[in-house]
């Protein structure tokens, strides 16, 4: 049986990657936003190994298939990430109990990411509640303007890293962040929210680990760890910036292992747009995340990549050339070349919950090739006794659902909202049993 991408999704079984497809290399085009053009190709089975075995049970998801998935998309997707070195050191620069009016903590980590004070840097900012009884679980998730953009608190340090110019000519000049961009990413964070609700919220600026431009790559993690520098010939399969910025994340979580604040065994990994597509991976690499949170990840996340919709692998190599590996390149105009599909990303997750959320007017993501994502990584889900998104059409909007995967399709735009926040803090609250 094969799953009809376009129509109500199949609860899936014997699913095969179509052999043979003749495919023509395409430049990007006009992107499609046409229900009914959007392709029907197969998409590759959770559930059968690369030598036709049938998983049936979760120990053989576990011992066997979980890593077959798991290698192509290192090999395919997002390259290879390193192993941690042992010589990171965590430096608690700043503390501030009196966070939010008194209700929180804040703290500024630095986390010297190669062992080496002149290293490369990554500055996490932790907030916990104050007044809590015991470790409380966590939200953590790489922010995109810096941690002083995530508050207006004039006592968080500004972040003196590159970051892109912003559109208002004052938040960002010459590639730094200005005293303007204090707060300017608050209502994606929803920090009071968060604390009120009893959780920490740790977040870091993704270009400490990487600058989020082509080259960036040659002043960042990735360059620091390799041979030559940045004069190393980056292998095919080597990490993208997706990857080192989820390695960050990994980072972030060794040191709330550390902290005493936090629960460190309940740690969602959050994150928006390309910060979803690396929460994704990060919840793939490192199954000490308890939960995963996608928000508006869309293609090269959550989205179904064999679905022409929205935006396409090929748009995807042309104008990010380094968030994913070498090898993806030529899966550009040819996603159904893909020994990988989405689903399959969202299955690594596995038995943890998984929370993929879409928002109506972000069509670029393809709403609906998100939301089938979740539904297509069911059987994987099922293996454990668990319940995936509990429908089996595409929910209307404002209407969450699931159980161990959740979803919802939320009206408005490519953003994070207090509406999301309701839903993930409800996730959270229903499996960190709070
Ligand atoms: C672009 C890109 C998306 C990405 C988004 C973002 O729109 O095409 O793939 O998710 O940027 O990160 O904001």
């Amino acid at each position: 049986m094969l799953l009809d991408m376009h129509l109500t999704p199949s609860l899936t079984a014997g699913l095969c990657l179509a052999a043979g497809l003749t495919v023509s290399a395409q430049q990007p085009r006009q992107p499609n936003y046409d229900e009914s053009k959007v392709g029907n190709h197969p998409l590759p089975d959770p559930l059968t190994c690369a030598d036709g075995l049938k998983v049936t049970d979760a120990r053989t998801w576990q011992t066997k298939r979980r890593a077959e998935i798991f290698q192509l998309f290192q090999t395919y997707v997002y390259g290879r990430s390193p192993t941690k070195p042992g010589n990171i050191i965590f430096e608690i620069t700043k503390t501030d109990t009196q966070a939010l009016g008194g209700k929180a903590t804040r703290k500024e980590i630095a986390i010297f990411l190669t062992g080496k004070k002149d290293g490369p840097r990554l500055d996490l900012q932790l907030y916990t509640p104050n007044g809590a009884k015991g470790p409380v679980p966590a939200f953590l998730g790489c922010n995109f303007n810096g941690n002083h953009a995530v508050h207006a608190d004039p006592q968080v340090t500004l972040n003196p890293r590159w970051m892109r110019n912003s559109q208002d000519k004052k938040s960002v000049v010459n590639n730094r962040a200005t005293e303007a961009s204090r707060g300017s990413e608050a209502s994606r964070w929803q920090v009071e929210t968060v604390i009120a609700h009893g959780y920490a919220l740790a977040t870091y600026y993704y270009g400490d680990v990487e600058p989020d431009h082509a080259e960036g790559w040659k002043d960042g993690l990735r360059a620091a760890l390799a041979k030559d520098g940045p004069n190393t010939q980056l292998a095919s399969d080597a990490w993208g910036a997706i990857g080192a910025w989820a390695w960050g994340l990994s980072r972030a979580l060794d040191y709330l292992e550390q902290d005493k604040a936090v629960d460190a065994k309940k740690v969602a990994v959050i994150g928006h747009s390309r910060l979803g597509k690396t929460s994704l991976w990060a919840g793939a690499s490192d199954e000490r995340f308890a939960i995963v949170i996608s928000n508006n990840s869309g293609e090269g996340g959550a989205s179904i990549s064999r679905r022409d919709f929205g935006e396409t692998v090929a748009v995807l190599n042309k104008n990010f050339p380094h968030w994913f590996c070498g090898n993806y390149k030529q899966f550009s105009g040819a996603p159904e070349k893909l020994p990988v599909d989405m689903h399959q990303l969202v299955a690594l997750a596995a038995p943890r919950p998984v929370y993929i959320a879409s928002a109506a007017e972000d069509q670029w993501a393809d709403p609906k090739g998100e939301f089938l994502a979740g539904k297509f990584a069911e059987p994987v889900y099922a293996l454990f006794g668990k319940q995936g998104t509990g429908v089996a059409e595409w929910p209307n909007v404002n209407q969450p659902v699931g159980d161990s995967i959740g979803y919802h399709v939320r009206t408005g735009k490519h953003d994070v909202t207090a509406y999301d926040w309701e839903q993930y803090l409800k996730f959270a609250d229903r499996h960190f049993k709070k």
